[in-house]
């Protein structure tokens, strides 16, 4: 059989993917030529030539240093500056210039449950989804602002239609339905360690979603940001579908953003110990980057200053806000095909977790800028040779994923932003142990404690600040401090602390 798909292939070197052929039926034939075409082989060129090469350079750590960000008034930050920034938050809101902007396209193989992440229940009384509970807090802060956000939601092939079909269910929980955007972000296929792209099956290429740094260049390619500018959006507030506690509407972090006329800005938490396993917000050549932990020597992540703080203190929690244009940008040379930079950024060395990144060499004439792709070495369910599936006990193969914060060194005016921990992050990443649905559920009620004891009401914890009863703050009566004491206030008779009490 001849195709012009099957064609380029083999020109490719990539004859493998067709092997099986003609043994197929129509359909599945239709299926492979599909997927086939969703690749681009000079791409998969490129990255199997720099990114499996046995020589990748170390990573070039020259001239990092931590990078400055904006300490909270109760660190020494500056009073005034935060009120501004909360105004002029506040005014963009209610102008209609903010969209919120979730990424939802992961596989969450750690958590190992069943279906879309966001359909997962987190809460702590009336087990509601994470999506639920991220719509709850757009809905609440489109009332409170007067103006109703658009949501815009990243899925991917594998979760893209029981995503739909889920908000469909509930009612898209009470949004307004052409305020919710779904769309699906691209797939790279898996290689060999040869750059061999590798079958899933007879009649299917091993594909994954591209990384979360995929949603820039799909937030284009779906039209998103055509939609936004029709609708006067300029300004997109990122988060991750695992974290129920993200202040996904802040008015004070998207006035900073505004403030410094910042093309991508961030949130850090002070990390919590040396070891913790984040990226370190850094500064080297001029740019900001992010320094995932695996990269950082732990002697440096272990310094500390004249007072004995940690030197690397800032911790990246991927929450973003980001300018339409700039992920316009961004996209468009993504999409170019000669991609090929990673900003001012380190290395193109190997780092813990088989991570291998794009070099940077050629971003430094400036006009190329693109997000990187990095490597991980994974156990990819195959076939073998004579087309049986092969469920591998070792890595046997490379996935290509692209990450949020590698567009940091093409942004202008990047800022980093303080937030309290107990505020904005606690994800569900594991089953169990750290970052788990029991942390999760854990800080939610120690959240909902604290927002009781400073309206007066006491709540009784442990001395981890855990109240001892289980109780739940609808994200409509209130998603953050401030809304939460304005519903408080107006709330008459209070009611009485019980287990199972759920304001809504
Ligand atoms: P993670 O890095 O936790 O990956 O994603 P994951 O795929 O969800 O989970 P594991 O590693 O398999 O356990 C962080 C966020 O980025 C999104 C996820 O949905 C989550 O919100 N993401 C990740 C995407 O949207 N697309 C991707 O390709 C990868």
């Amino acid at each position: 059989m001849t195709h012009p798909l099957i064609d380029s292939f083999k020109g490719a070197g990539q004859a493998q993917v067709f092997a099986y052929f003609d043994q197929l039926s129509p359909d599945e034939q239709r299926q492979l030529l599909e997927q086939a075409g969703e690749i681009d082989l000079a791409e998969i060129d490129r990255l199997s030539r720099t990114l499996l090469g046995k020589n990748a350079a170390e990573i070039n750590l020259e001239g990092l240093a931590p990078a400055p960000y904006e300490k909270r008034p109760e660190h020494g930050g500056e009073a005034d500056a935060w009120v501004k920034a909360k105004a002029a938050g506040e005014e963009a809101l209610r102008a209609g210039r903010v969209a919120a902007f979730m990424v939802a396209g992961g596989q969450g193989t750690r958590l190992g449950y069943d279906g879309p992440k966001g359909t997962f229940p987190v809460t702590p009384v009336k087990r509601k989804p994470l999506f639920q509970v991220f719509a709850e807090k757009i809905r609440a802060a489109g009332l409170r602002y007067g103006q109703p956000l658009h949501w815009f939601i990243m899925t991917s092939h594998a979760n893209h239609a029981a995503t739909e079909a889920f908000f469909a269910e509930h009612g898209f929980f009470g949004l307004e339905r052409g305020r919710v955007h779904f769309f699906r972000q691209r797939r790279m296929p898996a290689v060999n360690f040869e750059g061999r792209i590798m079958l899933e099956s007879k009649s299917a290429i091993a594909l994954s979603p591209d990384g979360h740094g995929g949603s820039l260049r799909a937030l284009e390619r779906s039209g998103s940001l055509d939609l936004m500018q029709r609708e006067g959006i300029d300004t997109l507030s990122y988060f991750q579908v695992d974290n129920p506690l993200v202040r996904c509407v802040d008015p004070e972090f998207i006035g900073w953003h505004l403030m410094r006329r910042s093309d991508m800005s961030s949130k850090m938490v002070p990390k919590a110990y040396a070891e913790e396993k984040v990226g370190h917000f850094c500064v080297q050549s001029g740019k900001l980057v992010v320094v995932e932990y695996s990269d950082l020597p732990m002697a440096m992540q272990r310094e500390t200053d004249a007072q004995g703080q940690l030197r690397y203190l800032a911790g990246s929690i991927a929450i973003h806000i980001l300018d339409r244009e700039f992920v316009r940008r961004m996209a468009r040379s993504a999409g170019s095909g000669k991609a090929h930079s990673a900003g001012s950024l380190l290395r193109q060395g190997s780092g813990g977790q088989g991570g291998r990144a794009e070099t940077n060499e050629s971003a430094k004439s400036g006009e190329d800028v693109a997000l990187p792709f990095h490597r991980a070495d994974k156990k990819i369910p195959t076939i073998d040779a004579s087309g049986r599936p092969v469920k591998p006990d070792r890595a046997n193969g490379v996935k290509f994923e692209m990450f949020v914060f590698d567009a940091l060194p093409f942004a202008r005016n990047p800022v980093v932003i303080e937030t309290r921990r107990e505020d904005d992050f606690s994800p569900v990443k594991n089953a169990e142990g750290v970052d788990s649905p029991k942390t999760c559920r854990d800080d939610q009620l120690r959240q909902f404690g604290r927002w009781l004891t400073a309206n007066g009401t006491g709540v009784a914890t442990d001395a981890t600040g855990l109240p001892a009863l289980t109780l739940e703050v609808s994200p409509l009566f209130g998603y953050d401090e401030d809304s939460f004491a304005e519903s408080w206030k107006k709330l008459s008779p209070k009611p009485v602390i019980h287990e199972g009490l759920y304001l809504e």
